[in-house]
């Protein structure tokens, strides 16, 4: 029986456009079956909509409090009976009501090495940390902010020249790949949790390496 998977985003939706499109060639015992946006204006929802992905729009802005948009969204998810929710690029923090409804079934991708940069604005603290590498987390998520059990991570070079927008590029090319391979363990059943870590079934190494930044997108990025 094909897995479900609920999609929520806030923007461009390059991970969205990720997911679907190796879900479909990669012939993965599930699909997307609908993308949550809780901004209007995401280009993702365009994307979603000329591939034939039910979206909807729950605007946070208009609920008075984050408990009241937070209940809201758990209705909106559960009318699509997700086995899955996937948090592409999706910008509110959700509440441990939400967080605890789909415990070990709600992934999230984050644009850095976790536990380091967690947050907002991760290339430009990196950047101004100094670090030499960077990358992208794919996490369980937990009432926690960006700490739930790692899946898997991608690691790209920081390059002596970067700008926050050059780190941002190289490591969303690296998202594109990143998020697709934990989503696809995670429906195929060979992920298993052990006092806080996630380990691969078959022993997969758990980690992506771009060493040489020459990273060939995965796919277009929508716009
Ligand atoms: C991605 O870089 C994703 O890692 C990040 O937002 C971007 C969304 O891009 N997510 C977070 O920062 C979550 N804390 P996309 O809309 O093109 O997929």
């Amino acid at each position: 029986m094909s897995m479900r998977i609920l999609v929520l985003i806030s923007g461009r939706g390059s991970n969205l456009a990720a997911l679907v499109e190796a879900a479909h060639a990669q012939a993965w015992p599930a699909q997307v079956v609908g993308v949550i946006s809780n901004r209007p204006q995401a280009a993702g929802l365009q994307w979603a909509q000329s591939h034939g992905l039910p979206t909807q729009v729950l605007d946070h802005q208009a609920f008075a409090s984050r408990e009241a948009f937070d209940a809201a969204l758990l209705q909106a998810c559960l009318a699509h009976r997700p086995d899955v929710v996937v948090l592409a690029g999706f910008m509110r923090v959700l509440g441990e009501a939400f967080v605890q409804h789909f415990e070990g079934r709600l992934i999230n991708i984050h644009p850095s090495l976790l536990p380091a940069f967690t947050g907002l604005h991760t290339h430009r603290r990196a950047l101004q940390a100094g670090v030499k590498v960077a990358g992208a987390t794919a996490h369980y998520v937990t009432p926690r902010l960006d700490h739930g059990p790692v899946i898997a991570q991608a690691v790209v070079p920081v390059l002596p020249r970067d700008t926050e927008h050059s780190l941002a590029d190289r490591v969303l090319r690296a998202e594109h790949q990143l998020l697709p391979l934990a989503v696809a363990w995670h429906v195929r059943g060979e992920l298993q949790l052990h006092e806080g870590c996630v380990h691969h079934r078959q022993g997969a190494a758990q980690t992506l390496f771009f060493p040489d930044a020459d990273l060939t997108p995965a796919m277009a990025v929508p716009q």
